[in-house]
């Protein structure tokens, strides 16, 4: 007999040799740009060309979704300036890569709470997603103004606009009932989660899918990363066993 009462992942997914869902915090581009006495911004306009290349080799590797945290909704505490800057970066790769990513099969989503951006950006959004919707080798989703407790927080306000009746009878809640209002309710939960920059800490990313994703940490800074970079990543993610609450034992003789 099968008894799952509280399992905290929605179905065991199968383990790959390539993770089909990586998640990476794209962090260090302002300390890349300080150890080389450069303005932070200069950091953030190569750690554009690292999007390009991660973006490039996950599509080669036969990556199926790559999620990219690209402005948390904590990041507006920055200087006005470095924030200004960032939205320029996000309005111009809008406008000059979308060809690319046609020519390559990738669907772009944006998730976070768009209605902080400008008219212009939520747009420029808006047609990108539209220009890709119909292609599907690569799902690359860009976390903009995203928090993860602001999506666990979004979901339950639309599941329970959605359903009153559960606000009477709150026992009947459960997390396939929330899930899909997710703002990634597409994607199946990452398998693979990157930090560069050395720091060890999750900062509000995807808390609810996270749950039991492989969290691997390095210190390269951004704008440094490449598809040698992500292989060390995918060979130290090739070596993990995921257990999701089993035995190694349980794992090796098939239930
Ligand atoms: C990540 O690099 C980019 C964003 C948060 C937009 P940082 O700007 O956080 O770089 P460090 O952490 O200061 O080096
Ligand atoms: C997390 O990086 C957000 C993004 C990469 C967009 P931060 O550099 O802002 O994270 P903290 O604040 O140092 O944790
Ligand atoms: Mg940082």
């Amino acid at each position: 007999m099968k008894i799952f009462p509280s399992s905290t992942t929605q179905a065991i997914p199968e383990t790959g040799e390539v993770p089909v869902h990586v998640a990476i915090i794209m962090d260090g581009n302002g300390r890349w740009a300080k150890q080389r006495l450069m303005p932070r911004t200069a950091g953030h306009m190569r750690g554009v060309q690292a999007v390009r290349r991660t973006v490039e080799a996950c599509g080669q590797r036969g990556v199926r979704y790559l999620t990219l945290f690209a402005f948390s909704s904590e990041n507006w505490r920055r200087p006005q300036q470095e924030v200004s800057l960032l939205m320029r970066l996000f309005v111009q790769a809008l406008e000059k890569e979308v060809d690319k990513l046609v020519e390559q099969g990738v669907r772009l989503r944006v998730v976070g709470d768009l209605g902080a951006f400008d008219e212009h950006l939520r747009a420029l959004i808006h047609d990108a997603e539209r220009r890709t919707e119909h292609l599907s080798t690569l799902t690359l989703t860009i976390a903009a103004n995203y928090g993860g407790r602001w999506d666990i927080l979004q979901a339950t306000r639309r599941l329970l606009a959605a359903r009153p009746e559960l606000a009477e009878r709150p026992d009947a809640l459960d997390e396939s009932a929330l899930a899909p209002y997710l703002s990634m309710a597409y994607a199946p939960e990452p398998d693979l989660f990157i930090r560069t920059g050395g720091e060890q800490r999750i900062s509000n990313f995807m808390i609810w899918q996270l749950a039991y994703t492989e969290l691997y940490f390095t210190r390269t800074y951004w704008p440094d990363f490449n598809a040698a970079a992500l292989d060390e990543a995918f060979e130290w993610y090739r070596g993990r066993e995921r257990r999701f609450g089993r035995t190694s034992e349980q794992l090796r003789v098939p239930q």
